[in-house]
């Protein structure tokens, strides 16, 4: 590997680089205040929420949460990876990018780059020269343009039709052998490793070739040869057909994940060019984190057959800790026995592309891969299934795909929300927990997130967050913080100057004291000057949360009785403001 780039270098550079020239230069910024406002590069927007802060060299997006430096906008708008992210700053900056020595040393990377390239280009050349390995392609329903955008080859049958391409000495041969094109022998000699095979290379992010999977021609075993792991190629890492996707699409709706190199060139050929293949490993969240830095919608492909069946539920669990908001994963299964490549030569590209247009969400291929496993007709069977998608729903990052499965799952168990959130907040082994919340604790307070933040916002910007417009009914809100909501509402409202500092010494015989300096410590997003704006907005929802909470207690009450004359009025009144509510299920 080339050295690692120094810790010191990188916290120079993310200093010295300005974020709004960064932005600047791609997006078109307007001043508003200390920051700059942009519709978000990252999303359609008609109306700009996405802020660039130089004091905090800082991006967020208000409208899909896209946020980070300077490094992390170029990784997401260039779609460079980290390294390439850096050189560019360097770059920008006239600066050198220093390496690290001693790893710097172990292997050089150009001349193996160089060398894969060389290879490649032999196989394809060789492919032109072979017609029993084109009518095989072309047995296979894959055309010449096709294989020739992605650089198909073909290894002739002998054990040194490649070692003779490169000069005769010792050097060039540890450099094969280092790249995992040839083999060494016991006696010390070397063999080609890939010998009368269709030859698929894969590229990196740049295009560069970094190994290769060889196919039999027909039957034999193994059917497949893959390069093994070196210095220029990672397994767990790399996506057989990225490179090429990226290059047939500018911008990319959605990526389709599939498991075989001849399915992504298939596909291709149908004209579905937006297809990548894991390497015979399964999805790795580095992975998923390359496809999301590509699109924004990712389509796992797996075969109907139980195998296939297995991978796509590693891949969920895998999935799952990559999920953020405006992120998304879906499911296609195929039927038993097929793979992408079988079903649209047979059916044709229009047919398959109904396929991915059903394939299941990732919330669906959760609950019902999980309501397999329970009877959920009973109320235990259900209180299993919650327990069963708790550990899968924590690995979630909060945000709204979280709460919306938490949602879908209460839907699910046919518990209302806020009772569902104790049994999801409870360590999984204290079991019988879910009979027992459901009538004791009312209110939790895991409705905490906007809670939460409002109250950050109160305390990072005091002066300007208690400018929020207070929604009639915050004082009856009951869930838990809301009270200090209003304390510190209060608190700022009736102190001109007010400072965090002066706010957080008010509290400081208070139990409340260590909570507000964690609050304080977590990092803000939120600009000062959209504080106010932020906070009643939360406050609105925070209110709204309360009466519907308020509601399903009354709906509650109704089902297992009557309500009086004013709940009864209550009731309607609330019913008019969330009209979806009220109609127990
Ligand atoms: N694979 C592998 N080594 C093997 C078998 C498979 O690395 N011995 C990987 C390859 O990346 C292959 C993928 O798993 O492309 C899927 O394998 P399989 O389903 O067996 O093959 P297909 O892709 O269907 O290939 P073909 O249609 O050519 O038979
Ligand atoms: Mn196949």
């Amino acid at each position: 590997m080339a050295g690692r780039i120094p810790q010191d270098f990188i916290d120079d550079l993310v200093q010295r680089v300005d974020i709004v020239e960064i932005v600047g230069s791609r997006v078109q910024l307007k001043k508003a205040g200390r920051e700059y406002k942009a519709c978000c590069p990252f999303h359609d927007e008609k109306s700009p929420s996405f802020t660039v802060s130089p004091d905090k060299g800082f991006y967020h997006c208000f409208g899909c949460g896209a946020h980070g430096t300077a490094v992390g906008f170029l990784m997401e708008y260039e779609r460079l990876e980290f390294v390439d992210a850096i050189e560019d700053l360097a770059h920008h900056l006239g600066l050198k990018v220093p390496r690290d020595e001693q790893a710097k040393e172990s292997t050089p990377l150009a001349p193996l780059y160089e060398l894969l390239g060389k290879a490649a280009a032999f196989y394809t050349q060789a492919l032109r020269e072979d017609s029993k390995a084109i009518s095989y392609l072309k047995s296979r329903g894959l055309d010449g343009e096709t294989a020739l955008s992605f650089g198909l080859g073909y290894a002739p049958a002998g054990w040194d039709n490649l070692l003779r391409q490169f000069p005769d000495n010792d050097a060039t041969r540890r450099q094969l052998l280092s790249a995992g094109m040839v083999i060494q022998r016991d006696n010390g000699g070397y063999y080609d490793r890939f010998r009368e095979r269709i030859m698929f290379p894969i590229r990196d992010s740049r295009g560069r070739v970094i190994a290769f999977g060889g196919r039999v021609l027909g039957s034999g075993e193994p059917k497949y040869l893959n390069s093994p792991e070196t210095p220029t190629f990672h397994k767990g890492r790399e996506l057989y057909g990225l490179y090429e996707t990226r290059e047939a699409h500018r911008k990319l709706e959605c990526i389709l994940v599939v498991e075989g190199y001849v399915d992504v060139v298939s596909l291709a050929c149908k004209g579905i060019r937006n297809v990548v293949a894991t390497l015979g490993t399964a999805t790795t969240p580095d992975h998923l984190r390359r496809l999301f830095r590509a699109t924004h919608e990712v389509i796992f492909c797996f075969d109907g057959d139980r195998a296939g069946r297995d991978a796509a539920w590693r891949a969920l669990q895998t999935g799952l800790g990559e999920i953020r908001d405006g992120r998304q994963l879906r499911f296609l299964f195929l039927p038993d026995g097929e793979d992408p490549d079988s079903l649209v030569q047979q059916e044709g590209s229009e047919m398959f592309l109904k396929r991915l247009s059903a394939s299941m969400p990732l919330s669906d291929y959760l609950m019902s891969h999980m309501k397999e496993q329970t009877d959920t007709s009973n109320m235990d069977g259900r209180a299993r299934l919650a327990e069963l998608v708790k550990p899968l729903l924590n690995k979630l990052p909060q945000g709204v795909y979280r709460e919306m499965l938490t949602e879908r799952l209460a839907e699910e168990v046919g518990l209302k929300r806020n009772l569902l959130e104790p049994v999801l907040a409870e360590p999984a082994d204290t079991r019988p927990a879910l009979r027992r919340s459901a009538t004791t604790s009312r209110s939790s307070g895991l409705r905490g997130t906007l809670v939460k933040q409002a109250i950050a916002l109160l305390l990072h910007y005091p002066s300007q967050a208690s400018k929020a417009n207070h929604p009639a009914g915050l004082p009856q809100a009951t869930q838990r913080g809301v009270s200090l909501i209003l304390e510190l509402l209060e608190i700022a409202r009736q102190h001109p100057n007010i400072t965090t500092a002066i706010l957080l010494e008010r509290f400081r015989d208070r139990p409340e004291k260590p909570h507000l300096e964690q609050l304080l410590g977590e990092e803000m997003l939120v600009t000062e000057q959209l504080a106010a704006q932020v906070l009643a907005d939360n406050l609105t929802r925070i209110v709204s949360d309360a009466k519907r909470i308020r509601l399903e207690e009354l709906v509650e009450k109704m089902t297992g009785g009557s309500l009086s004359a004013d709940e009864k009025a209550e009731f309607l009144q609330l019913q008019k403001i969330e009209p979806n509510l009220g109609n127990p299920a």
